[in-house]
């Protein structure tokens, strides 16, 4: 059966390496993909025009498409390869509403019951500013559009708080900052079914000790270990069936990998957001655990036949380090040769990469990731960083901290 994978970051690159180890995946093709996916046929087309996705699928005899990055899956291209009658792992238009309104996420679970941050919602500046004026600190605004993480400010200040709502596009929402460590769980859902893959720990912040400027990401290790049994056992109740239930009374179930960004709080779990699709640098890191096939858990999601028992991980820890461009989330210059000192003992994920007609150039700011594991997350770190030191491109960027926080916790 030939596959699609919609995407080109390190996330598909790991869904792909995956997908590869079952012999019934045939070719797997990637729109658009990067020029480091040795085991994807690259297409070069526009993952927004579902004409031209829904035609090639046609032509390519495509059996199976995924589609993880979030603007097709707001788009609706779900929708349209479905009605093409092409099997595709991941949500509807209407159901990739929880993650690309916030509005909507909030509403969802104020209904339902479902923990999260006290919140309200403004539609106006003038709204938001006054309501700033006697609210306790810090405080946190968000845009309610999708806006890649960029649309959220954790205030410390009153005059932090107002320029934030005075750069945002509104409706606002403006809701209590929760305090504790946070946990990123994906799970796999076919509606009324939920299956967690392993907990992981995303590193947004540019910069070591989680300073600098948010990023889509720079770094995880999973499993977190603040995400205990009984904590597991606690989300499944409260967040994990109660979310997808309140998607199939709502007339949208939820198809596809479901992501769980939580705050473990000392009043329990509580949801900061939802995403529609698998995280990224979690999938890397959590894949790299996963000892069952990825490929018939994510047939069982669109059979509507998803159990407990479709995916396992074997035991140990998996570290992912990302290798970004100097300079990023801000500008940065591309077209840098990069270098990889052969054999690595980790797996390499590609992401902001072209070919230049000799070699692999950076092309993005988050230009690749390793990813290692090990017994215990001390020497997953250290054969991911041993690693790393093989990987060479000018002005590369690395953060040295990812699960540095998590091994001291580890070790109380
Ligand atoms: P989001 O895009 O909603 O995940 O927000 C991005 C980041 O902002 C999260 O990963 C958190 O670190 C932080 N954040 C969002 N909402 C809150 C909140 N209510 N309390 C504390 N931190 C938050
Ligand atoms: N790592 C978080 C995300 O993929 O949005």
């Amino acid at each position: 059966m030939n596959i699609l994978v919609i995407g080109s970051g390190g996330r598909e690159h790991a869904i792909i390496k995956k997908l590869k180890e079952n012999p019934a995946a045939g070719v797997i093709y990637a729109l658009p993909g990067n020029a480091g996916m040795a085991e994807a046929v690259c297409v070069p087309l526009d993952p927004l025009d579902p004409s031209e996705v829904t035609a090639f699928c046609r032509d390519m005899a495509i059996g199976f498409c995924i589609v993880t990055p979030e603007d097709p899956l707001a788009k609706g291209l779900v929708d349209v390869l479905e009605t093409e009658g092409i099997t595709c792992l991941g949500p509807t238009r209407a159901a990739a509403a929880i993650e690309s309104s916030k509005l909507f996420a909030k509403r969802l679970m104020q209904k339902y019951r479902i923990p999260t941050a006290a919140w309200q919602t403004f539609s106006g500046k003038e709204d938001a500013l006054s309501f700033l004026d006697s609210c306790a600190l810090p405080i946190v605004i968000k845009a309610d559009g999708l806006l890649k993480g960029k649309g959220v400010i954790v205030a410390d200040t009153r005059g932090e708080a107002r320029s934030a709502v005075r750069s945002m596009v509104g409706p606002f929402i403006i809701e209590e900052c929760l305090v504790g460590h946070e946990v990123s769980v994906l799970t796999l859902v076919d509606g009324e079914n939920v299956v967690p893959l392993l907990s992981a720990t995303d590193h947004k912040r540019a910069l070591d000790e989680d300073k600098g400027p948010n990023t889509g990401g720079m770094g995880a290790v999973a499993p977190s270990p603040f995400y205990t049994l009984e904590i597991k056992h606690r989300c499944m109740r409260d967040v994990y069936l109660p979310t997808a239930r309140a998607m199939v009374k709502e007339g949208i179930p939820f198809r596809g990998c479901l992501f769980f960004g939580l705050i473990l709080t000392k009043d329990g779990p509580k949801v900061l957001e939802y995403n529609a699709r698998f995280g990224d640098p979690e999938t890397q890191a959590v894949l790299a655990l996963m000892d069952s096939d990825l490929l018939s858990a994510l047939q069982a999601v669109t059979d509507g036949t998803l159990a407990a028992d479709s995916v396992s991980f074997r035991a140990g820890h998996a570290c992912c380090v990302v290798a970004a461009s100097g300079g990023y989330p801000g500008a940065f210059e591309k077209g840098l040769p990069i270098h990889i000192e052969e054999p690595l003992e980790a797996t390499v994920h590609m992401a902001g990469v072209a070919n230049n007609g000799e070699q692999l150039v950076t092309a993005g700011g988050r230009v690749l990731s390793v990813t290692a594991t090990g017994d215990t997350l001390e020497a997953a770190r250290k054969a991911a960083y041993r690693e790393m030191a093989k990987v060479h491109f000018d002005n590369m960027h690395y953060r040295r901290d990812i699960g540095a926080q998590a091994l001291l916790i580890g070790k109380e």
